[in-house]
């Protein structure tokens, strides 16, 4: 346990206990109706943001006033005239250091204009965090704020991780030059959790992984293309027949396409299974 306060557990993380006086004097949103998610990207490359973020569902959702978000330039809480934002190791070693000072400002920045109300986290993207999954997405759908701040260079000045982050979060076990597009790959994720977003919302109950299974494969017309015809399962109109289908195809297609999912699923239903029968 590095650092007391560093608990993602509770209610007010280090992004909520710092930012409460501020909240209260600047919210973004006072008056207006409140966005069920405020989104704070720090960033040195917010123009990689700009396209994701104004298209498709994300951009309907802001529009819908559903999410909100602002983009903070690190560099622009330099204080030196060659707006430098990172610096050499002490002790040395390879690349440059995202400096603390100026990481800090700009943390402080995104804090001081935030929603009124509901929890607030600091995600630092980096490859050595936790892994993002859905069961995170979801989690993290239910904050009212979320800071999500991307590195580059070799890395952040530790003490910016002890002082301001609560979780350092990962997209996946390989290397990419920025946190830019894995904080677009979170805010995707997440604000497509939020209800309203997504037009249909059985429809996301019933993708892939929800349930800890891949999807069921899917048709549209024409019924016959190359030979291949919609099986037939599917063009009778019995309801209880096309969801068991379903649910073996879901089935089969995770134990053939991704094992490391089907043991988890199959380890769950045997839990339960031992659990409803007392054993
Ligand atoms: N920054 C560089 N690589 C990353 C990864 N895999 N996940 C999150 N942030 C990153």
């Amino acid at each position: 346990m590095a650092h007391p306060q560093n608990s993602e557990n509770a209610q007010s993380s280090k992004s909520s206990n710092k930012a409460d006086g501020a909240r209260q004097k600047n919210s973004v949103l006072e008056g207006g109706p409140q966005p069920k998610l405020f989104f704070s990207f720090l960033t040195l490359f917010p123009e990689i943001f700009q396209p994701v973020l104004g298209s498709s569902l994300l951009g309907k959702a802001k529009a819908k006033g559903l999410v909100d978000y602002r983009l903070i330039q690190i560099r622009d809480f330099a204080t030196d005239k060659h707006r430098t934002v990172d610096d050499t190791p002490f002790g040395g070693g390879e690349g440059m250091i995202l400096k603390v000072d100026v990481l800090h400002a700009a943390w402080q920045e995104a804090q001081r204009q935030i929603p009124r109300e509901g929890k607030s986290l600091t995600v630092l993207l980096s490859p050595q965090g936790r892994l993002f999954d859905q069961e995170m997405a979801h989690e993290l759908s239910s904050y009212a704020h979320l800071t999500l701040i991307s590195g580059h260079y070799e890395g952040v000045d530790e003490r910016f991780i002890d002082l301001c982050v609560d979780r350092e979060v990962s997209i996946g076990n390989y290397v990419l030059t920025g946190g830019e597009l894995p904080a677009l790959v979170m805010a995707d994720t997440i604000t497509r959790l939020i209800p309203g977003v997504v037009g249909n919302e059985r429809s996301l109950t019933e993708e892939s992984l929800e349930k800890g299974l891949l999807k069921y494969p899917q048709y549209t017309r024409p019924r016959e293309f190359l030979g291949r015809s919609v099986p037939d399962v599917l063009l009778g109109g019995d309801h209880e027949a096309i969801a068991a289908w379903r649910q073996g195809e879901m089935e089969r297609r995770t134990a053939e396409k991704r094992s490391d999912l089907w043991d988890l699923y199959s380890a769950a239903l045997k839990r339960q299974k031992e659990v409803q029968f007392g054993k």
